[in-house]
């Protein structure tokens, strides 16, 4: 029993790792990557959600809407991540390894819950990057509208057909062409884009800071054309009521909008290759949280004020707004900075997966191909196709909704972990060197451990029922493999690996 909570040795960060990931970071990419990897899907698209509600064909109600209230969800879960990212700070500039929260949770927690974290990452990039996809698809229609209607068939789902109220999408149950009585129904745009982000992030990729620095641009120019745009065309009535569910629509929309503030966590996943990590990650975490808060604040607020919320549940809320507002020529603009965000998004989570999957195999606690690099592009390949080939899978059939549930739940649980595990490692190792230190720890990390708790619960039933069922098979899959092969209970040299990985893609 003791075993399972044993800790891994903290390494010392001025040691090269071993696979020899090269530094090359510094704190304007980290701040580029975390634009990069945050804002995307979260704003573009669950926005609607928030906003609006959500009920099921039969009636039943998943969640209440914050109505125009949904910049107060934005606020609230600026202030949940900060504490959770002053947290993630402290771990990232003391253990600078691959691997993030997991690395973290196995020097201070031990390994069973690393495993747990590991497991709970899982949900945060690959199922997380199945929504995103979806999302991406609904942006891409609506930028091809005008030109090409891809059939429905084509661009939604099978379960996210049958979860949605909307008669015209619930026709396609009928109307698609069926195989052996099933009917077809795929997003194919969602499918595709994951292929084809999956073989860039193969073939290394080494000159996509550039490619992220430019998607950036493109998000930033297009939600400040969306604000710009949009602020003369408020209509101050759509801000009454304010809050029409009260606390509860507010608690409950900041539950599904998490999603647009994961990925600040992400470019821990980097301080293996990271610049002096010890100064640089701190930095680029709260400065990427601060810049993406505000601009979420502003961005709500201009949404809600556009157009009637009820009317934002839409596959593409916020050039929905522009169209229902008038402003069809401006729509346009922003599918198409939509598309290029999440793409910019969908790289960086697809890029993190496998290499917490390289840092887990390293231990022992994945097979050792997990931690294969190619021996000519200098990329954990195995793993990267492995994951883009589950996420496609994923993409082509899921509903978006229930996905953004269950990355965030499984976000959530993550960050808890992380924000108790950083007073635990106080008191277990008081003396060791820490470059950033959470200011008035005890208050913060526990402040920050139960708001997680408090967002998670904000989340529908059924998201937790699929979260126990993650985790059971998660603790079987540990007990299989993981618990008989962990490099650190059985004393075993650390896993052999190829050579040196490449820098990120999106840095
Ligand atoms: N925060 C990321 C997004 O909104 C995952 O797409």
């Amino acid at each position: 029993m003791r075993s399972l909570f044993q800790r891994k040795q903290i390494a010392d960060p001025s040691e090269a790792p071993s696979g020899g990931l090269r530094r090359v970071l510094g704190t304007g990419d980290l701040v580029m990557l975390s634009i990069g990897a945050v804002i995307g899907a979260g704003i573009f698209s669950t926005l609607g959600t928030a906003a609006a509600g959500e009920v099921m064909p039969d009636g039943e109600v998943i969640r209440h809407g914050a109505g125009p209230a949904l910049t107060l969800s934005f606020l609230l879960l600026g202030v949940v991540c900060a504490l959770a990212a002053l947290c993630y700070a402290e771990l990232a500039s003391m253990i600078p390894q691959a691997g993030s929260a997991y690395a973290y949770s196995y020097a201070t927690l031990g390994e069973i819950i690393a495993w747990i974290i590991g497991w709970d990452l899982i949900l945060e990039y690959a199922v997380g990057n199945v929504a995103v996809a979806i999302a991406w698809a609904g942006y891409l229609n609506s930028l091809l509208s005008p030109w090409v209607q891809i059939p429905g068939w084509l661009t939604h789902g099978y379960y996210n057909v049958q979860a949605s109220s909307d008669p015209a999408i619930r026709a396609l149950l009928d109307t698609a062409p069926r195989v052996f009585d099933i009917p077809v129904l795929v997003n194919l745009p969602a499918f595709l884009i994951i292929l084809v982000i999956t073989w860039l992030l193969v073939i290394g990729v080494t000159e996509s800071t550039r490619v992220n620095n430019i998607m950036v641009a493109v998000k930033l120019v297009v939600l400040a054309i969306f604000v710009g745009v949009g602020v003369m065309h408020i209509d101050m009535a759509n801000y009454t009521p304010f809050a029409p569910n009260g606390f509860t629509g507010i608690h409950q929309a900041a539950a599904i909008v998490f999603f647009a503030y994961i990925g600040f966590d992400a470019i821990s996943t980097a301080a293996e290759e990271t610049k002096d990590p010890q100064r640089t990650m701190p930095r680029g975490i709260l400065l990427g949280l601060g810049v993406c808060t505000i601009i979420y604040v502003i961005v709500g607020a201009v949404a809600t004020g556009l157009i009637p919320y009820q009317q934002l549940k839409a596959a593409d809320p916020l050039a929905h707004a522009f169209e229902v507002a008038g402003l069809t020529k401006f729509s346009w603009i922003i599918a198409l900075g939509a598309v290029v965000s999440m793409s910019a998004v969908i790289l960086v989570f697809q890029y993190g997966q496998p290499r917490i999957f390289y840092a887990m195999a390293r231990d022992g606690l994945l097979p050792p191909w997990a931690a294969r690099i190619h021996p000519k592009y200098r990329t954990p390949h195995i793993t990267t196709i492995v994951t883009g080939v589950l996420v496609a899978l994923g993409a082509l059939v899921a509903d978006d909704a229930a996905t953004y549930d269950l990355t965030n739940i499984g976000t959530l649980s993550a960050f808890l972990l992380v924000c108790l595990g950083v007073p635990v490692l106080r008191l277990k190792d008081p003396s060791r060197h820490r470059p950033f230190k959470v200011p008035f720890v005890w208050p913060v990390s526990l402040a920050g451990a139960a708001a997680c708790l408090f967002v998670m619960k904000g989340l529908p039933v059924h998201a937790w029922e699929r979260f126990g069922i993650w985790l059971a098979i998660g603790l079987v899959i540990y007990f299989a493999y993981g618990y008989r092969h962990s490099v650190l209970r059985h004393g075993r040299p650390p896993v052999e690996l190829e050579g040196p990985g490449t820098p990120p893609p999106a840095a």
